[in-house]
């Protein structure tokens, strides 16, 4: 995609160009919120300086798997070729507003780690919902457990402005959308996700999960094994000491075993299993 830099960006990237700098992206769906975080990337790694991009966006998400928040250090131009994240965090869902808590500590936690490398910016995107209670809770939550240098507002009317006034101290950019922005409708969107996903789950094996040595977690919860509860087509995580290593999708269970389909591969060590709260009723192989 060929990216159209607004006058705008040119100061924004001024502003950010100071060390070890943490910048969090809000606005609405298609308010050009990623084509920012990429131009700002590639901006930095011309400049042979780093940056960590944070995807929030578990359900347009751009690194990880849609579900996932994710995190990706970038140190050359080439390393933008690489899709595969440095780390992920299932969180379950595809829409934010269930799950605003897991939202607000997986960002906290990525960005935490990324704040133990020397990086010259630590780039968060977020997803669309900015609207009402929800929107407010989840944006003002998460920013100000985050605590960035900037918060990059980009917004057509004054929708972000009930977040923004709940934001003393912060030095916030209001920028308007660039008028080369493409807005998606929700089908398309669904199908960008599906996409997603059936590309994650393209080279996937049945693995065996023994549950007497794995824990069973709904919402970082552990829950007892009862093992025959859980519904064939859910999604879950799949986890070592609390970092997602993949996902999974539930084909059936099996005594005190749960089998699930997963890239992952069999000789990898879990010690996790998060239950997702989205079903594929049609298990993997037909919903994809
Ligand atoms: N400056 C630009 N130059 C060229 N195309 C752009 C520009 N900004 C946005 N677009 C187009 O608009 C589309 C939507 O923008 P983008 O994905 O950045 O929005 P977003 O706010 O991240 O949306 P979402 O909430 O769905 O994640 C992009 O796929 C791209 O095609
Ligand atoms: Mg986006």
């Amino acid at each position: 995609m060929n990216i159209i830099p607004e006058p705008a960006w040119i100061s924004l990237l001024d502003e950010l160009r100071r060390p070890s700098t943490k910048a969090i992206l809000i606005g609405s769906s298609d308010s050009g919120k990623t084509t920012l975080a990429r131009f700002l990337m590639n901006s930095f790694l011309k400049e042979d300086k780093t940056i960590c991009f944070v995807d929030a966006d578990i359900g347009q998400s751009t690194i990880g798997p849609p579900s996932t928040i994710s995190m990706k250090i970038y140190r050359r131009p080439e390393d933008v070729a690489d899709p595969s994240p440095d780390r992920m965090i299932f969180v379950g869902t595809f829409n934010p507003g269930k799950k605003i808590p897991e939202m607000i500590n997986g960002t906290v936690r990525l960005v935490e780690e990324a704040q133990k490398e020397a990086i010259d910016l630590i780039l968060i995107d977020t997803t669309g919902l900015i609207s009402g209670n929800l929107g407010r809770a989840l944006k003002t939550g998460k920013i100000k457990a985050v605590k960035p240098d900037h918060i990059i507002a980009i917004q057509r009317d004054r929708e972000l402005e009930h977040i923004l006034t709940l934001l003393k101290g912060y030095k916030i950019h209001r920028l308007i959308p660039s008028p080369h922005v493409k807005s998606r409708r929700r089908e398309a969107r669904i199908r960008y996700r599906d996409k997603r996903l059936r590309e994650y789950f393209k080279e996937s094996f049945l693995l065996e999960i023994p549950l007497n040595r794995t824990r069973l977690l709904y919402n970082g919860r552990i829950i007892n094994h009862r093992v025959q509860y859980i519904k064939s087509g859910t999604l879950v995580g799949l986890n070592l000491n609390k970092n997602t290593l993949a996902l999974g999708v539930v084909d059936q269970t099996a005594g005190d075993s749960l089998i699930v389909i997963t890239p992952l591969k069999n000789t990898v060590v879990i010690d996790e299993v998060e239950i997702g709260d989205v079903t594929f009723e049609n298990g993997i192989t037909d919903t994809f």
